[in-house]
Order: structure tokens, then C-alpha cells, then sequence
């Protein structure tokens, strides 16, 4: 991260960065030595914008969630605190502290069950969504007043600073943040990342129009929307157009409203390459990985999820079902070890999923197991270096979801993966557009198809699937969080400084040369 951090510090020296999500970058320790009350935060967005952040040195405003963190009454003072983690980073932290009952609102009615299902196209519409009075309630005593909440203590903080603003504003939970905040600091340079799945706008309007106006009036008060993928930009534009009546520009990527032009860009996210690479040679990992070894068979088909619906869990299982079925030569052979993690319990239709997904892969090792083979291999658990570990060890590694903004496992996974595994990838994941040429691509839906592409990654010729593996590793390398972060803060000074009224700038190490790329 060296030559990134020189590179921010001084594209961003005349800024004073924020960076806000609903996730802070930290998790409270489980077993917390004295001290050491913090770990780093897990999930896509954390890993992406840690980086960020430090690269930056910016104030990250988050809120408190549920649990030990609201008893240690972290958002009191409203100072923002410094908080070090058990591996040495080190972060500011502004704490939003909403009253229980508004955040369930916010997380558990408004942001999990609607926006995320939407942007996932999660739902049976014949059945799902049926929306009333309770979700009008939800969207203004909920999502409404911690979105309130969060550019006010944006606001505070920008205040704290002499320079400029730049708000950084992340996800599905902060829609209306860019709105409330350019209201406060007209001046603000402001940038929302989104970074799941923009869908089309028909399927937008499942939502009501007050939901979805207030959410693009949110979020084109900021000067440059970020998304993960061309199909997300043009998807935007296309809302912006159809639901809006808005004219955009879909060459130069651009929307025009309230006088304003804003940029809508594709910053697909990435991993810290080094950094993964240093873990996965931790002794931690490689305990674990010995562990591991005690046990793997011929062929290991291996996935890392949490069990959230749009990640697909059940038909995978179902097509594997199917691999054995089909392929009896595979019996004792292959283990299929499913690590996932429970996720959003407070929201019924994710414990039903975890519900299922257990009693899924049950049936198949009831189906199937003999002796001591138990073909699925399930670990409820969220336990980072045994993750990795499986990443080092795997043969086939299935990222199948419905649609997926980025999904960083697959990232993550083929860089470390020491046996020159395939990769069998969802053609609605947002990586699909960088690794879709080496990976085996599948229809999610299909559960015969994915069978086969099982079938054909376990059969794969190994010097085949080594070339693969080494592209695929190739193409991470380069596009790495490094990256994504020197591509947005390039725009930013490119918004800011227009090209004629710029000194040359040279950039520093090699992994900051950024491509624009323009077309959708
Ligand atoms: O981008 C979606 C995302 O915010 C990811 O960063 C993360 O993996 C996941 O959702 C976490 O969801 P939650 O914070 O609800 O656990």
C-alpha cells in the first residue's frame, strides 16, 4: 500500500476526506485480551475501503449495530475515536449511534429486506414484496432519520476541517446521505459507491415512487456515483432516464439534474494482492491448512459465503446432487466443504434460507455418504484463516450467486490457490466481467448446467487449468484495491482540476497507472 498512500496523500492534500458506511471498518474482538477490543471488520466493503481509509487517513463514519457494541456505548461523545486492531491497522472512527428500534427500521425493514432484494432481484413478485403503510413508516422513522443521522455527523466532521470536503458515501444504506450533505456544504466534493447490482429500472418499480424518488434525488446530489460493473453504469443511466425523465449521456457517462451534471463511473473493487498473499503464508493460515490436509480428498470443490440468498447456496448444492448422481466415479473422490457464515438472523427470510440450506445439504449426505465419506462437507463458522486455508487447498472453487455486485472470493481465491484450481463463476456476478474469459461460466439457475461445469472443472486438463488459474491471478494483480481506489481519486481531481488547468503529475510505483475506460 506504500506507493498508493504516497500517491492519495498528495492527490488529496487539498481535501479533507470522509469516508461513511453503515460498517465500521472494525469488529469487536470475540475473546477480547486486555486492550485488544477490536478486529478488522470483515465483508467486501470493509476490505475494499480499509485501504481507502488508511490510504487517505479519512474520518470513516459508521454506525453502531447491534449487541456488545451499543452496551459499549460507542457513539456518545461524538468524537471520533481512534481504534486499533488486533493486527496493528489503525482507524478513525465516528460513531452514529441511532436508538435500537430506529435502526431495526432502518437495517432490518428498509435496507436487508427491500433495497438489498431488489438490487439482487431476490423476490418471487407473484408473491413478494407486499408493501403497506408499516413499510411507508419504516422508510421514514427508519432509513430516513439514520440516513438524518449519518449527514449530520458527516457535516460535524467536515467542519472539523480547514479544507475542502470530500465525502466518500458507501452502499445501499446511504442513499439519501449525498442529498442531506450537499444541503449542509454546497462546496463538498461528494462520491457514492455502490456496491451491489444496479438493476433495471422496470424492476426499480416494485418499489414505490416515493422510495425510489427520494433515492435518486439522494443520490445524484453527489458529483460522481461509483458502481462495480458496465451493466451496473448503464442500468443507472437507463433509471435516471426512464424513471426519472432525466436526459443522460450514456458515452461520456453523465446525467444531467437540477443543473448539475453528474458522473456515473465504473470502479470495479478489488483486493489488497500483497496483503492476501502475506495471510495466506501466515502460520495461522498454514496451521490451518494442515488441518485441512489431514482430511481433503482426491478433489476438493470448495465455497465461502455468508448465507445470504443471493449468494445461490441451495443450487449449488442441488447441481453437486446432480455431479453425484450422474457421475458415480466421483463418490469417496470429491468433498464438497461449504464454510458459511449466518447473516442478518433478524430478517425472517434469511433464517428460513439458513433453515434450508442446512437441511439441504443434509439430505445429500444422506442420499450419498458411505462409510466414512460424507460428500458435503458443511462448517457454520466465520473464521478467517480456515477460510483461507480452503482458498490454498481448493481444486474447483463455485461462486454461483443470483447476481453479485463484485464477490471478492473469487478474487481472493484464485490469487492464494496453490493447486491451480478453476474457477466455476456465475455469469451474474460483477467479476464475471474481468475473469468470465478463464473461469468456467454458468447460468446460476441452471442446476444441470452447473453440474457439468463441475464435472468438466474436476476433469479440467491440469496444465489447462494452471493457464487459467495464472491468467485469472495475472488479472487481479493488476487490477487490485490499489486500483480501484487511485481510479476514483483520479476522477476526483479530473472533476475538481479539469485537464487544462493541471501541472503534470507524476505518479509514483507502478501499481497506480490507471486506464479510463469509457465505453459501455
Ligand atoms: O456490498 C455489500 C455488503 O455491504 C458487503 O460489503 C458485505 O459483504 C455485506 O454487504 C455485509 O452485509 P452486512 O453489513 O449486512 O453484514
Amino acid at each position: 500500500m506504500l506507493a498508493i498512500e504516497q500517491y492519495t496523500r498528495r492527490l488529496l492534500k487539498d481535501f479533507h476526506p470522509i469516508v461513511a458506511a453503515n460498517r465500521p471498518p472494525v469488529d469487536l474482538a470475540p475473546e477480547p485480551a486486555d486492550g485488544e477490543r477490536f478486529v478488522r471488520g470483515s465483508g467486501g466493503l470493509v476490505t475494499g475501503l480499509s485501504g481507502l481509509a488508511q490510504a487517505t487517513g479519512a474520518v470513516w463514519v459508521a454506525s453502531v449495530r447491534d449487541g456488545l457494541e451499543r452496551e459499549l456505548e460507542l457513539g456518545n461523545g461524538g468524537e471520533p475515536m481512534m481504534v486499533e486492531t488486533t493486527d496493528g491497522s489503525r482507524f478513525q472512527v465516528s460513531w452514529v449511534n441511532p436508538p435500537r428500534l430506529v435502526y431495526d427500521l432502518y437495517y432490518n425493514a428498509i435496507a436487508n429486506p427491500l433495497l438489498w432484494f431488489v438490487q439482487h432481484y431476490l423476490w418471487n413478485l407473484a408473491e413478494a414484496p407486499v408493501l403497506d403503510d408499516s413499510t411507508h413508516r419504516a422508510w421514514t422513522e427508519g432509513y430516513r432519520l439514520v440516513n438524518q443521522l449519518f449527514a449530520q455527523q458527516i457535516v460535524r466532521e467536515a467542519r472539523r476541517g480547514r479544507k475542502r470536503p470530500l465525502v466518500l458515501s458507501h452502499d445501499y444504506h446511504l442513499y439519501l446521505v449525498p442529498r442531506l450533505v450537499r444541503r449542509e456544504l454546497p462546496d463538498a466534493v461528494i462520491q457514492h459507491f455502490v456496491h451491489i447490482p444496479w438493476p433495471t429500472p422496470q424492476y426499480w418499480k416494485v418499489l414505490p415512487h416515493y422510495m425510489r424518488d427520494e433515492i435518486m434525488d439522494g443520490l445524484l446530489a453527489a458529483d460522481i456515483i461509483g458502481l462495480q460493473t458496465y451493466s451496473d453504469v448503464r442500468n443507472f443511466l437507463l433509471t435516471c432516464e426512464e424513471n426519472m425523465g432525466l436526459p443522460v449521456d450514456l458515452r461520456q457517462q453523465t446525467a444531467f439534474y437540477r443543473g448539475r451534471t453528474v458522473w456515473v463511473r465504473r470502479y470495479p473493487i478489488s483486493i489488497d494482492v500483497r496483503e492476501f498473499e502475506r495471510s495466506a503464508a501466515s502460520p495461522a493460515v498454514e496451521r490451518a491448512e494442515r488441518e485441512v490436509l489431514r482430511w481433503r480428498p482426491e478433489q476438493l470443490v470448495y465455497r465461502v459465503d455468508r448465507m445470504d440468498l443471493s449468494k445461490n447456496i441451495i443450487r449449488g448444492f442441488i447441481a453437486y446432487e446432480r455431479l453425484l448422481h450422474a457421475h458415480p466415479e466421483w463418490h469417496r473422490r470429491v468433498i464438497f466443504w461449504a464454510m458459511l457464515q449466518k447473516t442478518r438472523q433478524n430478517v425472517p427470510e434469511y433464517r428460513e434460507y439458513a433453515r434450508q440450506v442446512v437441511q439441504t445439504a443434509r439430505f445429500i449426505n444422506g442420499r450419498f455418504a458411505s462409510g466414512d465419506w460424507q460428500p458435503i462437507r458443511l462448517e457454520l463458522r466465520d473464521d478467517m484463516n480456515r477460510a483461507v486455508a480452503g482458498y490454498k487447498q481448493f481444486d474447483v472453487l463455485l461462486v454461483n450467486p443470483i447476481y453479485d455486485g463484485m464477490n471478492l472470493v473469487a478474487k481472493e481465491g484464485i490469487t492464494v490457490n496453490r493447486r491451480g484450481g478453476a474457477l466455476v463463476l456465475s455469469e451474474n456476478a460483477g467479476t464475471h466481467e474481468e475473469l468470465g474469459e478463464w473461469a468456467i461460466t454458468i447460468n446460476p439457475f441452471d442446476v444441470d448446467a452447473t453440474a457439468q461445469a463441475l464435472h468438466r472443472a474436476l476433469l479440467m486438463d491440469p496444465v489447462e487449468r494452471h493457464a487459467r488459474a495464472e491468467k485469472m491471478r495475472a488479472v487481479v494483480q493488476q487490477n487490485d484495491v490499489a486500483r480501484w481506489i487511485s481510479a476514483q481519486l483520479q476522477d476526483i481531481r479530473d472533476l475538481v482540476e479539469p485537464l487544462a488547468a493541471r501541472q503534470p503529475e507524476v505518479a509514483t510505483g507502478d501499481t497506480i497507472a490507471v486506464g479510463r475506460e469509457g465505453s459501455i
